[in-house]
């Protein structure tokens, strides 16, 4: 695209963990430039500013009213997506975020409202979906490699956040939990594989009422009260007819499950971890009837976070809509509030909403980098 691309300017609100590759990424697209960031925690902005002096520490009022930023990049705890999204569209800027989009999924629906309204775009990661995995798996469903999909598994698995994360509260609050934690980079890679999602049964529990933080950092030795089902499984069933088997866990101390496979009537296929870029696929069909490798057929196998937002920069540009969208991400949630729902509830959850599958990233999308 050369030097002529104008890069949109990005704003990011939430300094925390999370925020470092992005401001490391976020280098090296040419349709964004982060130009300022704000938190809370002003040590926290003025360590971005230290690394990269052209950005501007701000507060978020600052932040929010200065003319020249585009997009608002939220990478703000759950709990506080919401009123970050919300202030990001009152003031008529694009508005991006780490997920879950919001911790309610009535919250999420009224963030779709309110900038469909103010005629702002609405994104939220996870962008792990458009990495070169499950691109490549994406291509391979999409081209009947595996027939029709018939059935999928998802697993994740952990003994707990506690054990690596310096301030992990968040995960046990409403809000946390592993399924809102986690699930949504499985959930969207079976959307972003499958199509929309219709209904969901699930069960879920808490297993430990308390935790206790085990890494190294100030926290060690803080308990921490669990307001959250940490295990949690379930059925989905998909509008093309497809059911998966997922569960997600913070109460396991070690498994052997898959990530994601995806089962066809004509073979099986191997999808990557789908809180990675890349890893190894592999596909099992019934001519050959044994796992094999299969090169990646689509770029950004290396950890890309930040893709989804360069993503939409050049979707606003060029009037097109963009893959890691609010509208994906809002169907996205109300299948991960399902399964807790159903086990609440001891009934089905018929979902009402829907999305489009997003357009597969081009093989030629390497254009997006400087
Ligand atoms: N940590 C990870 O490995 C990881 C990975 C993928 C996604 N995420 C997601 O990224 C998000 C952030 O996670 P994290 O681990 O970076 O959290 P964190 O607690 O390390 O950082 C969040 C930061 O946001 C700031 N903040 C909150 N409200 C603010 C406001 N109104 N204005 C300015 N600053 C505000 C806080 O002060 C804090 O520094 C979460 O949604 C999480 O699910 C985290």
């Amino acid at each position: 695209m050369g030097s002529t691309m104008i890069s949109k300017k990005i704003g990011v609100i939430g300094c925390g963990v999370i925020s470092g590759i992005y401001f490391q990424n976020l280098t090296e697209f040419e349709t964004v430039k982060v130009v300022a960031c704000a938190d809370l925690n002003p040590i926290a902005a003025q360590a971005v500013v230290d690394k990269y002096p052209y950005i501007t520490a701000m507060s978020t009022e600052e932040l929010l009213g200065d003319p020249s930023i585009e997009i608002i990049l939220n990478l703000t705890q759950p709990e506080f997506h919401f009123e970050v999204m919300k202030a990001g569209i009152a003031a008529g800027k694009h508005v991006y975020g780490e997920k879950p989009l919001s911790v309610s999924f009535d919250d999420s629906q009224e963030i779709l409202r309110l900038a469909n309204e103010a005629d702002v775009r609405v994104g939220c990661a996870p962008d792990t979906f458009l990495g070169a995995g499950i691109q490549t798996c994406r291509e391979l469903i999409d081209s009947g490699a595996i027939g029709q999909p018939i059935g999928a598994t998802a697993f994740f698995t952990t003994p707990g956040h506690e054990k690596w994360h310096p301030a992990p509260e968040f995960y046990y609050r409403i809000g946390g939990g592993p399924m809102l934690d986690m699930g949504p980079y499985y959930l969207t890679a079976l959307v972003n594989l499958m199509g929309p999602a219709k209904s969901v049964s699930g069960s879920a529990r808490i297993t430990y009422p308390q935790r206790t933080i085990t890494n190294a950092g100030p926290k060690n030795g803080t308990k921490i009260d669990v307001e959250i089902p940490t295990h949690i499984t379930g059925t989905v069933d998909f509008t093309n007819g497809a059911v998966a088997t997922v569960m997600t866990s913070f109460d396991v101390w070690g498994a052997r499950l898959p990530f994601i496979e995806i089962y066809g009537t004509e073979g099986s296929l191997s999808v990557p971890n789908p809180n990675n870029f890349g890893d190894t696929v592999q596909i099992l069909t019934s001519e050959k009837g044994e796992w094999i490798n299969v090169p990646y057929s689509r770029p950004f196998s290396e950890n890309s976070r930040g893709l989804g937002v360069a993503d939409m920069a050049s979707s606003i540009a060029a009037g097109e809509p963009h893959r890691a969208s609010g509208v994906l991400a809002s169907h996205v949630l109300e299948i991960l509030h399902a399964f807790g729902k159903s086990s609440d509830t001891g009934t089905r959850v018929e979902l009402t909403t829907t999305c489009e599958r997003p357009e597969p990233l081009p093989s030629d999308s390497l254009v997006f980098r400087k």
